[in-house]
């Protein structure tokens, strides 16, 4: 046996026990007077022990021989510490050394393996299993590894049925980039890697499996964000002889027990809230709702006053940060220059204090006087020592840059603390978008959804116009899951097909499998996935799904440590019956 005990469990009741730890070196202090303490570390916890001089030399001498990540076996007695850390379970106690065994040596690490290293990005990622021996990281994943569990737990006692889906597949159409693989069998043609197994589990339902999920992988060649990574994990749901409702209540069921169990928080129904409400006051299909300061429209109010500015645009919209009229022209200008960012794209920012004295101040106040600006914080309910912020331009631009503006000022006012979780239901999403460029439609979440019955007569008439059976969930303005119901009728499934501008044997040859399915007693049926990742990263309170994933791609889809993507060898490219023909970018 290499251990009894872990070197995360022994406490001041465990005094006098002879145990054998096994671990690797954490950190080596040698003390005057003939001490030597060595921390151990294991996956639950550090133990100190304790090598002295005085009671068995040549094990001191050593101990100090000990470098950082050695691996070692130690046998010894446990005794109460005279300086204690009580920031650690086992900060009561030590072990008095009495058997060392050197399982192993180590290089000198490339950064400290300690909760604050001294690693930068690159290099921890580079050597990620190094990475992976420091606490928060292995958190992460042990909280990953919690919350894919207890999904699957509450998921089988809801008859649930995990079925594994095939990763070498044509093209899912979900909307981004497929990774593609050529086939050495069939040469000239690709599998592609699944968007997501949205194919299989709608043939799953029509195969009578009735619940079905499963924790998967899906690939997506798109542009990375923090929030995004080519490969990824969803929980992927799918059930039969359910409407929306149903499966809003099953999956809310499931979060609410996932909050439950893993971070013992009750959270309280979930508030619905439909698509077009989403965007009129906060800008976005995901609104961060743990604050408010939604959005007034007061272009009614400022027009007419000579300011060509407001005048000349379609919208004019603002928001009230309570209390922020303490602002100071430094930080107005300064979010100015925010909204003003490429990325962002606004043209320029409109304030109005409202100072504690019950006077405004705006910066227009040329064209504005105090009677205008009182009607405008009175439909804001802005009160004195509030900061009204206003942007305007073409209605949908204008929404999106006040969201960000929204959000920006929502974390410089504290407003977005990691700690709280606000969770919601956004409904009714357009079935379809128009690509202006391309002047044609494309469904919105995938051309598999269900419009809403109310509005198939519009389908002709007005397509874009036509709301679809679609659902997101969207926790602290991070959309962690979505789905929809799904059409069963292949009349109407051709019906969409046909808006969405696929000829018949267009159609056919990318689904022609499911359409031939539906055929055959599809039944009623409907589902979501989550994603993941996201979720673990909202729990652990992270910036990045990255820090969540055991073995992640950088900003650049590249795998530091393995060095992936690489080329191959001619003979691999021959067997493939490939010729490769690429101007490398310098
Ligand atoms: P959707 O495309 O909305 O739906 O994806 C579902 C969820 O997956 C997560 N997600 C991602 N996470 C990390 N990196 C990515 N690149 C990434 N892309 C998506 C998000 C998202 O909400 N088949 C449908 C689901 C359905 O209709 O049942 C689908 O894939 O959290």
């Amino acid at each position: 046996m290499y251990r009894n005990h872990t070197c995360g469990e022994l406490t001041i009741a465990d005094v006098n026990k002879e145990v054998t730890l096994a671990g690797w070196v954490q950190k080596a202090r040698k003390l005057g007077g003939g001490m030597t303490f060595v921390d151990l570390r294991d996956r639950y916890g550090i133990t100190q022990l304790a090598f002295s001089k005085d009671v068995n030399a040549d094990l001191y001498e050593q101990s100090n021989k000990l470098g950082r990540e050695y691996v070692l076996q130690i046998t010894g007695t446990v005794q109460e510490r005279s300086s204690k850390n009580l920031n650690i379970p086992t900060g009561e106690i030590e072990i008095i050394v009495n058997e060392l065994v050197i399982l192993n040596t180590s290089d000198t690490p490339p950064f400290t393996i300690e909760d604050e290293t001294d690693g930068g990005d690159d290099t921890r990622m580079k050597y990620r299993y190094l990475d992976l021996r420091r606490n928060p990281v292995r958190k992460n994943l042990e909280l990953r590894h919690r919350i894919a569990f207890e999904t699957r737990r509450f998921l089988d006692e809801r008859q649930f049925l995990e079925v594994e889906t095939p990763v070498l597949i044509g093209s899912t159409p979900e909307g981004a980039r497929d990774f593609v693989v050529p086939s050495r069998m069939n040469q000239g043609e690709f599998y592609a890697l699944p968007q997501s197994p949205q194919l299989f589990k709608q043939l799953l339902m029509v195969s009578g499996f009735d619940r079905y999920f499963q924790i998967v992988k899906c690939f997506r060649d798109e542009d990375l964000r923090a929030d995004r990574q080519p490969e990824f994990t969803q929980i992927d749901c799918e059930m039969s002889f359910v409407n929306q409702e149903d499966v809003l209540n099953i999956f809310e069921g499931l979060t609410k027990h996932l909050f439950k169990v893993v971070k013992d928080i009750d959270l309280a129904d979930f508030p619905r809230m439909d698509y077009a409400h989403a965007m009129k006051y906060y800008g976005s299909d995901k609104p961060d709702t743990r604050f408010g300061m939604e959005f007034v429209e007061i272009k009614d109010l400022t027009t007419g006053k000579d300011f060509v500015v407001f005048d000349s645009v379609e919208y004019v919209g603002a928001i009230c940060a309570k209390g922020a009229a303490s602002y100071t022209r430094k930080q107005l200008d300064a979010l100015t220059d925010y909204v003003k960012r490429p990325q962002i794209g606004a043209k320029g920012l409109v304030y109005v204090r409202y100072e504690a004295d019950g006077s405004l101040k705006s910066s227009v106040d040329k064209f504005y006087d105090q009677e205008d600006l009182k009607k405008w914080a009175e439909r804001c309910q802005a009160e004195p020592g509030d900061l009204i912020l206003i942007i305007c331009g073409e209605t949908e631009k204008a929404q999106k840059q006040l969201c960000e503006l929204r959000l920006e000022v929502g974390e410089q006012l504290g407003l977005r603390d990691k700690n709280k979780f606000s969770c919601l239901w956004v409904v009714d999403f357009p079935l379809l978008e128009k690509d202006e460029e391309l002047g044609r439609y494309f469904a919105k979440h995938h051309p598999f959804t269900s419009p809403k019955e109310e509005d198939f007569s519009l389908l002709d008439s007005n397509p874009g116009a036509v709301r679809a059976n679609a659902y997101d969930m969207v926790i602290n303005g991070v959309e962690v899951g979505g789905g929809s119901v799904r059409i069963h009728s292949s009349q109407l499934q051709k019906k969409i097909f046909e808006v969405l501008g696929f000829t018949e044997e267009k159609a056919q040859a990318q689904f022609g499998f499911l359409m031939n399915a539906f055929k055959y007693g599809a039944p009623p049926h409907a589902g979501l996935a989550f994603g993941l990742d996201r979720l673990v990263s909202l729990f652990a309170g992270l910036d990045s799904i990255r820090d969540c994933i055991a073995f992640p791609k950088n900003n650049s889809g590249r795998d530091m440590m393995i060095d992936a993507p690489s080329t191959i060898e001619q003979e691999q490219l021959d067997e493939l019956g490939l010729k490769i023909d690429i101007k490398i970018k310098e």
